[in-house]
């Protein structure tokens, strides 16, 4: 029997570390190293430097799970147990020396697929704001010491959403109009441009809902059990359901099927 507060613990510890590490780099200036999947998707050596630091240290401590890393890929384990890394989530805005970048630690169960694990830890660090969040399954997620709980309701204003935009250009005009559509229920919109945040901040109460579509496993595995041990409402396209990208919805109950409507989640 896996033991999720050791989990969430070790989780911690190395996002903290691997968090020093990337602020570190980013004061000493940052170097593009690649593009990937497009022109705006970058890969820093920090970003490389950092997920060799995670991968090592969970390497040390838990040698029989597997690995599957948003730099470095997937590398299976035998325990049943899989560490989901980013280890800079909102690399653009890292590069950009915007303060909103975050570590993005979680370990699931089952094979490293989204539609079929079983998120049992995480934790993402934001390391300018020094916030750390954190979540055990069935243990309630935290801001450091203090539980987390979504906004129980809505104001008369509407609700405060986030959103994201995926890096293929090709994409951004069906985002847009799901934005349309969103809109009359939104007091205001946000795009912050790091999903674990935009997760941890739904479970925090600092946005009342979320969607993105094209989320990467790393982007999500973390902050999704954030927002669910939070009390709030995941939603995901199935991949067979759609030929495009899963789209996520994460919100308070207060808004969830509204927003998932709206979103177009069917
Ligand atoms: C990206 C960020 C961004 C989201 C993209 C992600 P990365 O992650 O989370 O907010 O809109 O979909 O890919 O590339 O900075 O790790």
């Amino acid at each position: 029997m896996t033991d999720t507060a050791t989990l969430e613990a070790l989780a911690i510890d190395i996002a903290r570390d691997a968090g020093a590490l990337a602020r570190l780099r980013r004061d000493a200036g940052v170097a593009i190293a690649a593009t990937k999947s497009a022109l705006a998707d970058i890969v820093t050596e920090a970003d490389r430097e950092v997920e060799a630091l995670i991968r090592t240290r969970l390497a040390e401590a838990r040698p029989e799970d597997g690995f599957l890393g948003e730099e470095t890929g997937a590398e299976r384990g035998t325990s049943g147990i899989t560490w989901v890394v980013d280890p800079i989530d909102g690399t653009v805005n890292y590069a950009y020396g915007n303060p909103s970048y975050a570590v993005s630690i979680a370990a699931v169960r089952g094979e490293p697929a989204p539609e079929t694990w079983e998120a049992l830890a995480g934790a993402v660090f934001s390391p300018v704001s020094g916030e750390l969040f954190h979540a055990a399954l069935g243990g309630g997620a935290w801001l450091a010491d203090r539980r987390l709980a979504v906004n129980p309701e809505v104001g008369p204003a509407g609700a405060l959403i986030g959103t994201g935009f995926g890096y293929d250009p090709s994409t951004h005009a069906g985002d847009l109009a799901v934005v349309a559509r969103v809109m009359p229920m939104a007091r205001d919109l946000r795009r912050a441009g790091a999903a674990s945040l935009d997760f941890a901040y739904v479970a925090a109460g600092r946005l009342d809902g979320y969607f993105e579509r094209g989320l990467q496993p790393w982007d999500h595995a973390a902050g999704a059990l954030l927002v669910t041990e939070a009390g709030g409402r995941i939603g995901r396209s199935q991949p067979d359901r759609s030929p495009r990208a899963p789209l996520f919805v994460a919100a308070s109950p207060a808004i969830f099927s509204p927003l998932a409507e709206a979103a177009g989640l069917a």
